[in-house]
């Protein structure tokens, strides 16, 4: 293990993870884009034990997106049975290795069993101690930030809060993970270097670490890079570095 790794103080406590790529290293081996969703869920699997052994408190990952429902509804449906699927085999494993699961996301659009699995895996886990494991599924941070938005207007309008109290610190609390810090570290992969609408808010201080392999092909190696480039970067936070103080 390297000297990064042996440190606690430089493994970040949160990271978070855009799984890009499936598709396209679908399509390199001529195979159909669910097959890359599959191979995708393995990687899933080696990134949550993989994490979880380094150390990290929480682990968000970006599973379906606001914006995937424009996909062909062929693969819309492959993508929910592979959530049916993952949380059916894997949640007596998660929850025995410790860790807690957290699903954020807009729940009102989803058919019933799938809301019944999420409020299944939440309850089941909520009392873990070991890593969390934060699902964004049908998730949009513009939405979530409109939503919070409308909920604080709602206490305004109640004479519970006066406009000119509301701050940052109102906003965070009013987000699906007020109780979560936000990420240090934030990984895509497939060599794409955007947000798409993931944890605009809580990724205001966060350290992005782009690299080029698709998601399928993830694996402990990369992760532990990732680690590693996080560690050598100097996290100021609009302040000074600690030295020219
Ligand atoms: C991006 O690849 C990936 C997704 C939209 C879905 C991510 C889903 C998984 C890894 C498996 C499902 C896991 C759960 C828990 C539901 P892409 O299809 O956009 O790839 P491309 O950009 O190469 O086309």
């Amino acid at each position: 293990m390297s000297d990064t790794l042996n440190n606690p103080e430089k493994t970040p406590e949160h990271i978070a993870i855009i799984m890009d790529g499936n598709g396209r290293w679908a399509s390199e081996r001529s195979l159909p884009r669910v097959a890359g969703h599959r191979q995708g869920v393995q990687a899933l699997r080696r990134a949550v034990r993989a994490a979880s052994d380094l150390g990290v408190k929480y682990l968000t990952i970006y599973s379906f997106s606001s914006e995937n429902w424009s996909r062909p509804e062929a693969e819309i449906d492959h993508l929910f049975g592979l959530l049916r699927r993952f949380v059916s085999q894997d949640v007596a494993e998660l929850h025995s290795s410790d860790i807690r699961i957290r699903i954020i996301g807009e729940r009102s659009a989803l058919k019933e069993d799938i809301v019944e699995l999420i409020e299944y895996c939440e309850q089941l886990t909520s009392d873990n101690k070991g890593m969390t494991l934060v699902v964004a599924f049908n998730y949009g941070s513009r939405q979530e930030l409109a939503s919070a938005v409308q909920s604080i207007a709602e206490r305004v309008a109640r004479g519970e809060l006066q406009p000119d109290e509301i701050n940052t610190e109102t906003i965070a609390s009013h987000i699906s993970t007020s109780d979560i810090p936000d990420p240090d570290l934030l990984i895509r992969t497939s060599g794409e270097q955007r947000l798409s609408n993931f944890l605009l808010w809580q990724c205001a201080y966060t350290e992005f670490v782009f690299v080029n392999e698709h998601w399928p092909d993830f694996n402990r190696d990369i992760l532990v890079r990732a680690i590693e480039t996080y560690a050598n970067r100097d996290r100021r936070f609009g302040g000074l570095k600690a030295k020219a103080l």
